[in-house]
């Protein structure tokens, strides 16, 4: 028997954002030119609750890409010139979001690769870019626990950056003083500078490495700190899971440099900093992916995605929930709940199969085919 939920219903009795004076954030437009296969789309979104059905290789993730683009100014696959439509040159993306605003990027590939940022119809820079935040549950989001910390740290920096602009400065200065350090230990390498130069990028990458430490913490503690409550709330088990931050940004950085100077010469990286850093989630102490079953370690990513929206709420905007394709691996029970706890967000889902929705009030339905969406 279908169970039916009524998430705007939900939206506003359960998460009382109102009471905080904030407002969803709701995509109400999306068009896109030549973005992947899509030639030229162009839908209104009328719900709170956006349903994407397709066959296999129909569109629907690179539907749900073209919004993430938006909000993070990249793709979560693959590169800018992969985006565009196969023998086309640009593609652009745009998007009108709450209050009639509306965010537009054009990438253009060829000759040059070039891009253009605009608001509401006005060129802005890069740097000064601020549309909406996105939450993005993918099914490949459980390579998270098991494979390096690069996409771990990726997963720290891409939620973060949509919170503070500071955060994404800091990334950007980081990746500048990385280059120059590790330029002046090769230097050092081979006699044609002096260790003491050193210094003065010691001095700048300590820096950032505290002011991004600080942010990562606060949210990696929030997690840490509510985990197991998420966990509880979407399953209805207990766990006990902690998130540990692996960091060097605390009182033993001065002496871990020092300690580490004679490798970096040797080797010619920059081997203390927020790029070497990482996080672990452990169940009952071990590595969970030691030690915990398919279906718990998918339980434990969403708890940790539904508790990013929450950090989002509180720190920044609602953000936008794009779903792609996790329902058909969670049971009824686990999608419902899902669901409540997104709700006070606009939540686009996409879909193979209609039966693996629950009934759903007041949702939009949108079918793919064939590069057209309607
Ligand atoms: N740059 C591009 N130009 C044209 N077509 C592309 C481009 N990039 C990807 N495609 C095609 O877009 C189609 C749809 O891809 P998409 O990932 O959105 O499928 P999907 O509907 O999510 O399918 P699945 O259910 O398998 O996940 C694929 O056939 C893919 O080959
Ligand atoms: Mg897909």
């Amino acid at each position: 028997m279908p169970v039916s939920v009524d998430v705007l219903r939900i939206t506003y009795s359960v998460t009382g954002f109102d009471n905080l004076n904030r407002t969803t954030m709701r995509l109400t437009s999306i068009s896109l030119e030549n973005f992947r296969n899509y030639k030229q789309i162009s839908v209104d979104i009328s719900s709170d609750l956006v349903l994407i059905l397709g066959a296999n290789a129909s569109g629907k993730t690179n539907f749900l890409e073209s919004i993430y683009f938006l909000s993070l100014l990249k793709s979560f696959r693959s590169p800018d010139q992969f985006l565009v439509k196969s023998g086309e040159n640009y593609f652009r993306i745009e998007v009108k979001a709450g209050m009639a605003e509306t965010f537009e990027v054009v990438v253009q590939t060829e000759p040059i690769l070039k891009r253009a940022f605009k608001l509401d119809g006005q060129r802005i820079k890069r740097g000064l870019w601020k549309s909406f935040a996105t939450v993005l549950f993918v099914p490949q989001d459980l390579n998270l626990f098991s494979f390096g910390p690069a996409p771990r740290r990726r997963y720290l920096d891409d939620t973060l950056s949509q919170i503070s602009k500071n955060y994404s400065a800091d990334l950007a200065s980081l990746d500048h003083v990385l280059l120059q350090r590790k330029k002046l230990l090769e230097k050092i390498f081979a006699n044609q500078a002096r260790k003491e130069e050193l210094a003065f990028w010691d001095e700048q990458l300590m820096t950032l490495t505290m002011s991004i430490g600080s942010e990562r913490k606060g949210f990696l503690d929030f997690l840490n700190s509510r985990v197991n409550e998420a966990y509880k709330n979407l399953t209805g088990f207990q766990m006990d899971l902690q998130i540990e931050y692996k960091t060097y940004a605390d009182s033993q950085l001065t002496a871990r440099l020092r300690e580490y100077q004679e490798a970096e010469i040797r080797l010619g990286q920059n081997l203390v900093g927020p790029h070497r850093e990482d996080f672990l989630v452990k169940k009952q102490g071990q590595l969970n992916v030691y030690n915990s079953s398919r279906g718990e370690l998918r339980a434990q990513i969403l708890a940790i995605k539904l508790l990013q929206a929450e950090y989002l709420d509180q720190h920044d905007q609602p953000p936008v929930i794009l779903l792609d394709d996790v329902f058909s691996e969670l049971d009824e029970e686990r999608r419902i709940k899902l669901l409540a706890h997104l709700s006070g967000h606009q939540i686009f889902i996409t879909t193979t199969e209609e039966h693996h929705l629950p009934e759903i009030k007041n949702a939009q339905i949108f079918t793919v085919k064939d590069g057209k969406i309607e």
